[in-house]
């Protein structure tokens, strides 16, 4: 497929959402009417707060990928640095493992406990390992 037809569709994608969108708040708004013109006293009215159906919690790790031990991970880390100077390594378990003993031992990293810690080396390891699978982010979710 050429790029003009890719931007075409593109467009047309786009432009299929705002108008969902837009129906589904318009819908909304015709209900609050309706429901205020009723002249419901206040504590009964069904609660009708507009609210965005698609709404989803936003991401809290950054661009790190989202598994087991991410939490963890992100909030050792991120106390003083970016987590992309985390995610841009890629590394093995055992120079991870060195990787924290240097922070530690020169950077002034806390020494992180179990079972945080073999939860942490295990994620690194695992998703920022030397083929670097995650960098700059595929993050799942
Ligand atoms: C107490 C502060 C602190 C914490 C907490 C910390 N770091 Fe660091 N980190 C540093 C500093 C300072 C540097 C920059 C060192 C330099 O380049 O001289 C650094 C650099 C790095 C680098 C880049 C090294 C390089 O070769 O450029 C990596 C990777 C890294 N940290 C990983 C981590 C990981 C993983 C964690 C969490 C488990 C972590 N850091 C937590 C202070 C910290």
């Amino acid at each position: 497929m050429n790029f003009a037809k890719l931007r075409t569709r593109l467009l047309v994608l786009a432009a299929a959402f705002l108008v969902v969108q837009s129906t589904a708040v318009a819908v909304e708004l015709s209900r609050a009417k309706s429901f205020a013109l009723m002249n419901i006293p206040d504590g009964a009215r069904p609660d009708i707060t507009l609210k965005a159906s698609t709404e989803t919690e936003p991401y809290e790790f950054g661009i790190l990928f989202n598994a087991p031990g991410v939490e963890e991970t992100y909030y050792a880390c991120t106390a003083c640095h970016s987590e992309m100077i985390v995610a841009q390594q890629g590394l093995s378990r055992d120079d991870w493992v060195e990787m924290l003993d240097w922070m530690v031992e020169e950077q002034g990293m806390y020494e992180i406990e179990e079972p945080d810690y073999s939860l942490i080396v295990d994620y690194l390891s695992q998703h920022y390992g030397e083929d670097r699978p995650n960098f700059p982010a595929t993050r799942t979710n």
